[in-house]
């Protein structure tokens, strides 16, 4: 493309419990909640974020709430894995017995020397998550974690997997300015992306269940490089939904066949609406739905951020207006 495309932004799933969503994501995963705020597209459904440390793209894995979804396993056409980062085998084997320590199955891969070594398993609602030693030359993107080493952190998203063909999903990649490299797809961006896949299934696509991942996203930087993006890829194999406002960035979508895929400007970003050591802290609302707040307070299920920052500083040093810090809040 003209307008390239600077690497992923973010991957998204469904949950139908974001109590249990935010603890896996945040606590048991180490990745830092980054935004606690509500679906775009509806009034009253929670939309979960968690990132590196600064929400930056590249490192964000958000959820959209969605009660009363169905389960589903993913089937010919959807995304079956979010694919991350970790920095070495050992990472694997670390993440193997975090996981085990909390009640989670994994699966190593790692007998196959042409593939890169990974560790598979599933989020507490059935998203299957690969965590990949990634020949990536990226900067790791990490959020702090005290309880995991900096070593085996999660370091960003590497892409996507999907049940399809490199064949069948080629033309509309390539198009985007991604190119061939064996038998994966990778976009040379700022941030490199990485489009992985596995045989088809004969399963039809479960696009919309819980436990089948929705979307990723890739940065096309700002509203006007977004725009050209956008343009230059509905002259694509697939069209391209029309750009809506997302308030954290402004956002396309269109289905490939290996998956929904969505492009996205780079920000304005998590900290559009609070302070970088207060992301994730509390229920944040664009201002067209803040006249609900009381109203959604009452009535959603309430989110507790089992990592917070704010605290923690706080309970370094005296609060701006003199007065001595709150107790520091206990950390999970
Ligand atoms: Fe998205």
């Amino acid at each position: 493309m003209k307008q390239p495309l600077k690497g992923p932004h973010h991957f998204t799933g469904i949950t139908r419990d974001v109590v249990t969503n935010v603890d896996f994501w945040c606590r048991i995963m180490g990745m830092r909640f980054v935004k606690n705020t509500l679906n775009f597209e509806t009034t009253f459904r929670y939309h979960t974020y968690f990132g590196d440390e600064e929400g930056n793209p590249g490192s964000v894995v958000t959820f959209l709430e969605f009660n009363e979804a169905p389960a589903g396993v993913p089937g010919d056409g959807d995304i079956h894995r979010m694919v991350l980062r970790v920095g070495s085998y050992d990472s694997l084997e670390y993440w193997m017995d975090r996981l085990i320590a909390n009640q989670t199955h994994s699966e190593l891969l790692r007998l196959d020397p042409t593939s890169p070594q990974s560790l598979v398993f599933h989020d507490p609602e059935g998203h299957e998550v690969e965590l990949m030693v990634s020949d990536t030359p990226d900067t790791p993107l990490l959020a702090d974690a005290d309880d995991i080493p900096a070593e085996h952190r999660i370091r960003g998203l590497e892409g996507a997997r999907s049940y399809t063909t490199i064949d069948e999903q080629e033309p509309f990649a390539a198009h985007l300015g991604f190119r061939r490299d064996g038998n994966r797809l990778v976009l040379d961006g700022e941030r490199s992306g990485r489009w992985y896949f596995s045989e088809p299934t004969g399963r039809p696509s479960n696009d919309g269940r819980v436990g089948v991942w929705h979307h990723i996203a890739y940065d096309a930087g700002d509203g006007a490089e977004t725009e050209r993006a956008r343009d230059e890829a509905n002259e694509g194999v697939r069209p391209w939904t029309k750009i809506f406002d997302h308030y954290f960035f402004d956002s396309c979508y269109s289905m490939s066949p290996g998956g929904r895929m969505e492009i996205c400007t780079t920000g304005p970003g998590f900290q559009l609406d609070e302070k970088l050591e207060d992301l994730g802290d509390r229920l944040c609302l664009s201002p067209r739905v803040e006249p609900l707040r009381a109203k959604l307070e009452a009535e959603l299920t309430p989110i507790v951020n089992p990592r917070p920052r704010s605290k923690q500083k706080a309970a370094a040093k005296p609060s701006d207006n003199g007065v001595p810090a709150t107790e520091p809040a206990t950390v999970a």
